[in-house]
């Protein structure tokens, strides 16, 4: 895989460059501001490393699941914003993805500045299963640039227009983000340091199945909270209230809960309240003990502590999804427990993308404190399960 700094080395002077970052970064939904710039931060090394070597810089990104058509909820101007006062230099947004905004504002470009596209996803062709539509509007992006960096790490998952096709079109190379994330990411496959435990949480177990299969036998320990645990506490047998539960998966759970054996460790308590609110009453129950009508909105203190016991002596950790629905206060006790246990971890601990990222960064944890803090969610999960990613597979061609 070609890297941002051969091309650099290569000249790039004068010459236009199609980067795709992941810029998707959540914004409130009453005032549209961004409550978390990771990811813009993050793309910063590879934009200032092709503006300083005088490249005209036109990043292409997505923000959100918009319909396929433009829509002004979804439209990137907070982040062209957001990413001018970090540059410290103008980003002008284009009016269209890869229309006749962007083409005249793209060749006006002059060596070192930068143009953002709109939301890629405005285009129904982005994210379309039919090659000749994605090609269509790849053609069109291609045609915007000369040379095509990938840095949207948090993408490569996706086989989208922007990421797979137009790296086809274009001589390409991988920005410093995603050579990064790989770097780090490897270290997990191959051949960890052991032990080597992996935290696992967030809500939908069936978005985990596939990786808790791939990682059971690699891993010493996988320990599992998150609204995902209630599908392997039923499985497990026990009542869980109101909490997620999905019921489908059941027999799958008790299937890896029986080959696991004791290598998969389950919360023991959780903190309940009859309704997912700031101001409710909570309590404290065993797992065996979850009353009908209460929902399980976070792991309970013992579990904290058995969790953090098991991440102690670990020298690798890879930890995925929040232990519960972190965002209102009676619910982060669970969270912030895994997250300093993590950081605490001496040996090589890596936050796995999304949720967990922003929850390091709203709950005031020091980011330092962790060996790496992944950008992309899904992006790290499939890389871990060994599967090809469809982003990084066309950038080696
Ligand atoms: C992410 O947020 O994980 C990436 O930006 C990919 O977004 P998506 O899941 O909407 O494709």
């Amino acid at each position: 895989m070609r890297s941002v700094d051969e091309l650099v080395a290569d000249g790039v002077s004068g010459r236009r460059v199609l980067l795709r970052a992941d810029l998707n970064v959540p914004l409130d939904k009453a005032t549209r501001e961004i409550t978390d710039d990771g990811r813009i931060k993050a793309s910063l090394p590879t934009i200032s490393a092709l503006r300083d070597a005088g490249a005209r810089v036109v990043v292409a990104a997505h923000l959100g699941r918009p319909k396929g058509e433009p829509d002004p909820q979804f439209s990137l101007a907070p982040v062209a914003a957001r990413l001018a006062e970090l540059l410290g230099t103008p980003v002008p947004l284009a009016a269209d993805v890869a229309g006749p905004d962007a083409t005249a504002r793209a060749a006006a470009l002059a060596d070192g500045e930068v143009l953002m596209l709109e939301n890629v996803r405005f285009e129904a062709a982005e994210t379309s299963k039919d090659d000749a539509a994605r090609g269509e509007l790849a053609d069109r992006l291609a045609g915007l640039a000369e040379l095509y960096v990938d840095d949207a790490f948090g993408a490569v998952h996706r086989k989208h227009a922007s990421v797979f096709d137009v790296a086809e079109r274009l001589p390409h190379a991988a920005g410093r983000l995603v050579a990064r994330e790989l770097e780090v990411l490897d270290r997990l496959t191959e051949n960890p340091e052991r032990p080597y435990v992996v935290v696992l949480g967030g809500s939908k177990v069936s978005d985990k199945l596939a990786v808790i299969e791939a990682l059971l036998p690699k891993v010493d320990t996988l320990l599992v909270g998150g609204g995902m645990c209630f599908t392997f506490l039923a499985a497990h047998g026990h009542g869980v209230g109101g909490s997620l539960l999905e019921a489908d998966q059941v027999d799958t759970c008790r299937r890896l809960l029986a080959e696991a054996g004791d290598r998969l460790v389950l919360p023991v308590d959780v903190v309940c309240a009859p309704e997912f609110s700031a101001d409710v009453e909570t309590t404290v129950v065993p797992v065996a003990e979850i009353p009908d009508g209460q929902l399980g909105l976070d792991v309970g203190p013992r579990t904290v502590e058995l969790f953090a016991g098991k991440l102690a002596g670990a020298r690798t950790v890879f930890w995925n999804g929040p232990m519960g629905v972190f965002e209102l206060a009676p619910f982060t006790a669970g969270t912030r427990g895994v997250a300093q246990a993590v950081a605490d971890v001496d040996g090589l601990s890596v936050v796995g993308g999304g949720d967990s990222a922003a929850a390091v960064r709203q709950l005031g944890l020091d980011e330092s404190a962790y060996g790496h803090i992944s950008t992309g969610g899904g992006a790290s999960l499939e890389h871990l399960e060994g599967r090809e990613l469809p982003g990084l597979a066309v950038l080696a061609n």
